[in-house]
């Protein structure tokens, strides 16, 4: 089946074309980071305004980079949630009317299935299962993954996400919007040892997360250590304890999640998966415990359209059909989902 991705969930607007047997054969993704950096977060309808304006010309792109005429297109998929209910509601009534106008069916999809999913879009995708960890501006999850719909959610974060942390941080360090890669790349510079955090959770059993304790850890020490007077270097040592805090805690509940499980295989998805220090420390336990650890690569990674065309693919192409409405799920639980045709 060739269906037509659209993503709109959050700050990224995404089309993409996906043919059941060839794989990807075109996907575009405007960034919104210019739009919403002089407000340090996403403004909500700023981010609507702008997926209406970039969103078909994105269609035509992609439909073009794929010799496609868009009656060629056999269905449509969209991400119907979660996400910001106006963001979303641009890509459900775009997908929604093209697939009407083009007599073909249309389905909203899971954004955190797509990123489940998107692993398979790799040339050499991994088998089920496997647990994944979501890891992302808005998510931080460990799920069981036996198969598509089959989902079982090992723990997930009980306070901010782990981008979000990231994010917050890096504001408090000064740093711009978003602040995930620039306080990577401060840590670079940090000195090992002169600070240390805390690990949130992790002297107890259990999968969740909970980073909002470490924010806070980090707006004392900063205030300690001279706050905004604080010179260069003590902040990039502080960015470097603070990294070494969410790497090691993400490691520690990976760990867990696999012996848990018994799956020998973690594949590590969402924007915060592109940290090399945390790459680097999962290759390295991975190795140690014998445990195949894959990302997809980045473009798979961070937002994008291809996932959403995949499981739009995958669900539509077993028959699965919706009644034509327009409805989205800001909130929507993972593990209500069912596999393909149901149960
Ligand atoms: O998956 P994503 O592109 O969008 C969603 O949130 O769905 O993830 C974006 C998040 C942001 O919080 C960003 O700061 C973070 O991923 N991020 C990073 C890095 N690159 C992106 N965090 C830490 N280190 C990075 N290198
Ligand atoms: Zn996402």
């Amino acid at each position: 089946m060739r269906v037509l991705g659209i993503e709109t969930s959050c700050d990224e607007t995404a089309a993409a074309v996906y043919e059941t047997g060839r794989g990807l054969l075109a996907q575009a993704v405007h960034s919104q980071v210019a739009l919403h950096a002089p407000y340090g977060g996403v403004v909500p309808e700023l981010a609507s305004r702008d997926h209406i304006r970039k969103l078909l010309p994105l269609v035509r792109r992609v439909l073009e980079e794929a010799g496609l005429a868009p009656g060629e297109v056999g269905g449509v998929a969209y991400t119907a949630g979660p996400g910001l209910v106006g963001a979303l509601l641009v890509g459900a009534a775009v997908g929604r009317a093209l697939a009407a106008g083009l007599g073909v069916p249309a389905l909203g999809v899971h954004h955190m299935e797509g990123h489940l999913l998107a692993p398979m879009l790799e040339p050499d995708p991994p088998a089920f299962p496997f647990v994944a960890l979501l890891v992302s501006g808005g998510h931080t999850m460990l799920v069981g993954v036996e198969g598509v719909g089959r989902y079982r959610i090992l723990g997930q974060t009980l306070d901010d996400a782990v981008g979000e942390a990231f994010d917050k941080t890096a504001k408090l360090l000064g740093l711009p919007y978003p602040g995930g890669p620039a306080l990577a790349a401060l840590a670079e510079r940090g000195r090992p040892g002169r600070f240390r955090f805390p690990r949130p959770m992790t002297e107890r059993p259990g999968l969740d997360f909970s980073f909002s304790g470490i924010k806070t850890h980090a707006i004392h020490v900063l205030r300690e250590a001279g706050g905004e007077a604080a010179d260069e270097q003590t902040r990039a040592d502080i960015a470097r304890a603070f990294q070494e805090a969410i790497v090691e805690t993400l490691v520690i509940k990976c760990r867990r999640a696999i012996e848990a499980t018994g799956h020998g295989r973690l594949v590590v998805a969402g924007g915060v998966g592109a940290n090399r220090a945390l790459r680097a420390a999962l290759a390295a336990w991975g190795e140690r415990a014998g445990v195949e650890v894959r990302y997809p690569a980045p473009a798979l990674c961070t937002d994008n359209a291809a996932m959403i065309a995949y499981a739009g693919a995958v669900r539509l192409g077993a028959g699965e059909r919706e009644p034509p409405a327009i409805r989205v799920r800001p909130r929507w639980p993972l593990d209500e989902l069912v596999p393909p045709g149901g149960r």
